[in-house]
């Protein structure tokens, strides 16, 4: 079993950094897309099989040190009453704009109403046994309050700022419910077989530093303390924090997640030895040559300066039009130069 990822959530040392990318089962790679052609995007989330066997090709073909149940941080949103669509952002038909829409709002039974998000990670355990770790995730509250109130993604997220500064009663009650289902969520699997789980906050970062303090944190923090996390990491990804890391680490993760706009040695030295981080290389770098990717990784790795407890990644997730062979080099990159 490879377990420098794991090791390298806890600080521990590890041979050579671990390295994953976010959104690495995707749309980048022939072998997906052969799958994907068959199908559309939620029924490939919904297939176990299928969905087992496009989390395991970046594992196979890029040689990462983890692997990423496949499925989309709006999947547990559809049983809370919202129907969803893909095209190919997600969009919803009837977004959350009062506090009768909230209402209406259930929290799922995660193990009876996603059955095959389980059951996809109890195939993966199964068949990832001998090699690496299996990363759960979630979108954070306010992430998927961002979609469930516009009804699909947005420039200026106008509409769920609108519902925070003016109907404060109906947002709090709206993260409220989301934290709950989250929780429930996130738990199930955690149970199924989850070996770290990541909370991703794509939209935090749309907010001042005291808006998300007062807005958002409450609502992550609680969601962290409630997830079983014994012998379970968590990594937190909240885009665009740069300027508010240290807020952002009073939610309580293991690790926190960096994106390109941080210089990963400084976010270091602010947020401390205790805390690893995972990071934090721009994504668009992967359409340049093999040798400028290969100065960049390095350049990280000089930043992180041989401290224990950092994985790389992308600073945000892979683009579908990036060559995989310049995210194998990458990921290549990453093992040889930070061999101790
Ligand atoms: O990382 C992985 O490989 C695991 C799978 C994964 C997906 N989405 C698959 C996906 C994960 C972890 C996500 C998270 C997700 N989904 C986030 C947070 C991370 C981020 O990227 O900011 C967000 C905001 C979403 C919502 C979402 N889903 C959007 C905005 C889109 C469309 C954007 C795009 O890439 O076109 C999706 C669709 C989606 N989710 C695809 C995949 C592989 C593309 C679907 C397809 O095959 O057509």
């Amino acid at each position: 079993m490879n377990n420098s990822f794991l090791d390298a959530c806890w600080g521990k040392p590890v041979e050579r950094t671990p390295v994953w990318l976010m959104r690495q089962a995707g749309r980048y790679l022939p072998q997906y897309m052969a799958i994907r052609s068959k199908c559309t995007f939620l029924e490939l989330c919904k297939s176990p099989d299928l969905a087992a066997e496009v989390t395991i090709q970046p594992v196979d073909i890029l040689g990462v040190d983890a692997a990423i149940l496949f499925s989309d941080i709006l999947t547990p949103v559809e049983p809370m009453g919202l129907k969803l669509d893909f095209n190919p952002g997600p969009v919803f038909e009837n977004p959350v704009r009062t506090m009768a829409d909230v209402e209406k709002l259930r929290i799922p039974d995660p193990d009876a109403d996603v059955p095959y998000v389980m059951e996809t990670i109890r195939i993966l355990r199964r068949e990832l046994a001998n090699k690496v770790p299996l990363i759960g995730f979630g979108g954070a509250p306010f992430t998927l309050a961002c979609y469930m109130v516009e009804g699909k993604g947005s420039k200026d997220w106008s509409n769920i700022k609108r519902m925070m500064y003016s109907a404060p009663d109906v947002f709090n009650a709206l993260m409220e419910k989301i934290t709950m289902m989250d929780m429930e969520y996130l738990n199930a699997q955690i149970r199924a077989g989850a070996q770290a789980i990541q909370i991703f906050d794509t939209w935090g970062g749309i907010l001042a530093p005291h808006d998300y303090e007062r807005y958002v944190l409450p609502y992550t923090t609680k969601l962290i303390n409630g997830l079983n996390r014994q012998n379970i990491p968590i990594i937190h990804f909240v885009k665009g924090a740069g300027n508010m890391l240290p807020i952002v680490q009073k939610a309580g993760s293991d690790v926190m997640g960096l994106d390109w706009q941080t210089n990963l040695g400084t976010a270091r030295d602010l947020l401390g030895d205790k805390m690893a981080v995972q990071g934090n290389l721009d994504p668009t770098v992967l359409y340049s040559s093999n040798e400028y990717i290969e100065k960049e990784v390095k350049r990280i790795l000089d930043e992180n300066n041989n401290r224990p407890g950092h994985i790389f990644n992308l600073g945000h997730g892979i683009l579908p039009t990036i060559p995989p062979e310049n995210a194998i080099h990458m990921v290549e990159c990453v093992h040889r130069l930070s061999q101790r």
